[in-house]
């Protein structure tokens, strides 16, 4: 069983999809923390609604991005985390974890990358006046969403389509592809180990 840290800052829907694709078997891992930069971000509540530890600071009281980054990687090693997935966190990722985690660190962003990346993907989609935009899984590198590309997929963009539609086509399709392209990486990867060990011995 995988055991990962999900990093996330707002609402956590993406946080509760792989909950709950958990619970239904249809993903191998197990949520061991959560971790959040935000005091009063609702996805804390999906948290403690399914029993999961977390693990909320506030940046500020830091004297650096390391500085926190280290605390977070003695809770992530306390607990033997294999991955970092994140959903919504809206800090880049430093040399600190990077170095820690290297290619165990895994993001969803709303747009097709590399169009689109940072804030507000899905409403600079739209401004674009785009036919399609989409959903990319990539791992994490120490740019702004410029990682190695894991699995897309595209949503078509209606001329009727507001911020609200196309946000709620893409959160729909996030919910269903994240644990999906999660439960795959996880399964390859574990194969690959098991392979690993037999040509050994
Ligand atoms: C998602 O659209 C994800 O792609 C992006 O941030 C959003 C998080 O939404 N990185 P939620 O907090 O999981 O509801």
């Amino acid at each position: 069983m995988t055991s990962i840290a999900v990093f996330a800052s707002g609402n956590g829907s993406n946080f509760q999809a792989i909950i709950d694709a958990i619970q239904s078997g249809d993903l191998a891992a197990e949520v061991k923390l959560l971790v959040c930069d935000k005091q009063d971000a609702f996805v804390l509540k999906r948290a403690k609604q399914s029993g999961i530890d977390t693990f909320a600071f506030q940046p500020k009281a830091y004297a650096s991005k390391a500085a926190f980054e280290r605390q977070i990687a003695a809770e992530l090693e306390k607990l033997k985390i294999e991955y970092l997935v994140l959903a919504g966190y809206m800090r880049l990722i430093g040399p600190t974890l990077l170095e820690r985690f290297s290619n165990k660190i895994i993001n969803i962003h709303p747009s097709l990358l590399p169009a689109f990346p940072g804030i507000d993907a899905i409403g600079q989609a739209l401004r674009a006046g785009v036919e399609e935009t989409g959903v990319t899984i990539h791992f994490v590198d120490e740019g702004m969403d410029t990682g190695p590309i894991i699995a897309q997929k595209r949503v078509k963009v209606c001329s009727k389509d507001t911020e609200e539609t196309l946000a709620a086509k893409i959160h729909e399709l996030e919910h269903r592809f994240y644990p999906a392209t999660l439960q795959q990486l996880f399964h390859q990867a574990s194969e690959g180990a098991e392979h690993g060990k037999k040509s050994v011995n």
